[in-house]
């Protein structure tokens, strides 16, 4: 959106990320049907994963992981159910998540009987502690389990085809924990997947790194995935898709640098949902970029919609103070603040560039009205009040009607112990000025 600038960045010279700055958006992928599933303690049931999956198909998610099919007869008869009620437009792609094990990777294709397109995303744990402890196997073992599964992925996509299916599959591949393997052996491993799938610049395949655990700080993060990028051999024939999770609060930061550290996609979920302290928020992400005048791509302007139905299928509320969405985030309390924000809004026109104080965007941009921008409560000064009689009541108060009712608000305020509802402040006005008497 032309609407908005960029903030002034000094220059840093010595700055080397491949992409010095972003200019459009990623291909995004919501995982909230299995991440954000897989973490509740009542996980979705059939009509709540179709409730949510509406909801990420009018926000304009084109790629949506919409489970582990061969985990669970839930997770299959909703595969089943989005292919047989034709729900899954032409241009939207399925992504189902597997292990490298056979049986379930024959059990995925069978879930994906008559899918016009899917991604079947394989993964297995290349971290060293896994290795070491969970698996007890050596690197090559374990790099031998991502090629047998790769070959299984291929082999049954191949069997369906002999069967008379004509849907395309396109393969992704995961090192899970990649922020914990060896950044060398991460690329050793996905090489190999690559060498069993040939894929070429026309028909690329998708390998995932997630930071399955977020256990790095965000730029060494994007530091392993511009590493992983320079030295995967066949890079042009591979999207190099981002997972971060959230253990040190940092997912958002992780992926917004191994953008610029060269990464195509992103995989996400609304408002953060996921294991432990959650998937990365696609929600703050494609606001950061929009609030930067780049085109995210996704519609978020109806959070009345899509925020009930995130809550009511994860029973998880939203905080007040999350990133762009949060009840409170285009409100202003403080007198200093609300006299600058009426000042701006005052001035700002609509033809020119957002240039409010306190305000990072247009509340408006994200579904707010004007009413949730400025309380008063008993910290407020003359401005916000001020400003909301004469928005909404018409009332050009001289400022020396300002400073005098200033006091009466914020009486006002204290004795309801909280926010003045606009109403009252117009009525306790008319009542001090015997104003309509
Ligand atoms: O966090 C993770 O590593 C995952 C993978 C299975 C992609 O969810
Ligand atoms: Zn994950």
């Amino acid at each position: 959106p032309a609407k908005y600038r960029r903030n002034p960045t000094p220059n840093l010279p010595d700055r080397q990320w491949p992409n010095n700055e972003l200019t459009q958006a990623p291909i995004w992928v919501s995982v909230d049907l299995r991440d954000g599933n897989q973490a509740l303690a009542n996980p979705m049931n059939v009509e709540q994963k179709l409730k949510l999956w509406d909801e990420l198909v009018a926000i304009g998610f084109k790629t949506i992981e919409i489970g582990f099919p061969s985990a669970s007869q839930p997770e299959f008869e909703f595969t089943r159910r989005l292919i047989e009620e034709n729900r899954i437009p032409e241009d939207v792609t399925v992504q189902v998540l597997v292990q490298a094990r056979e049986h379930l990777i024959e059990r995925t294709y069978e879930a994906l009987k008559g899918v016009k397109q899917a991604v079947i995303h394989v993964y297995n744990t290349t971290s060293i502690v896994q290795r070491e402890n969970v698996f007890e196997k050596s690197k090559d073992e374990i790099k031998a389990m991502a090629v047998q599964g790769a070959i299984w992925v291929q082999e049954y996509a191949e069997k369906a085809k002999q069967e008379g299916s004509n849907s395309e599959w396109i393969f992704q591949y995961s090192p899970e924990s990649f922020s914990q393997t060896e950044t060398d052996y991460a690329v050793e491993v996905c090489q190999a997947v690559m060498d069993v799938w040939q894929p070429t610049p026309d028909n690329k395949c998708i390998l995932n790194l997630p930071a399955t655990v977020e256990s790095n700080s965000p730029n060494r993060f994007a530091d392993q995935v511009e590493y992983f990028i320079r030295h995967l051999p066949n890079r042009e024939s591979a999207i190099i898709s981002i997972h971060t999770h959230n253990d040190r609060g940092c997912a958002v930061a992780a992926a917004e640098l191994s953008l610029l550290a060269g990464a195509d996609r992103i995989e996400g979920t609304l408002l953060g949902n996921g294991e432990r302290t959650g998937n990365m928020d696609i929600v703050t992400l494609a606001m950061n970029l929009y609030s930067e005048g780049i085109d995210p791509e996704l519609d978020f302007t109806n959070p009345e919609k899509w925020m009930d139905v995130v809550e009511e299928v994860t029973k998880i509320q939203t905080h007040p103070r999350h990133p762009w969405v949060g009840d409170v985030v285009y409100t202003a309390y403080s007198g200093s603040h609300q006299d600058a924000i009426r000042k701006c809004l005052l001035k700002q026109e609509d033809s020119k560039p957002w240039n409010v104080a306190y305000l990072p965007i247009d509340p408006k941009d994200i579904g707010r009205d004007y009413e949730a921008i400025i309380r008063v409560n008993s910290q407020s000064g003359k401005a916000g009040s001020a400003f909301i009689l004469e928005q909404e009541y018409g009332l050009n108060m001289p400022k020396w009607v300002q400073m005098d009712f200033a006091g009466t608000a914020q009486k006002l305020a204290e004795e309801q112990g909280g926010v003045v509802s606009h109403v009252d402040l117009f009525e306790s006005f008319k009542d001090y000025y015997k104003f309509g008497q």
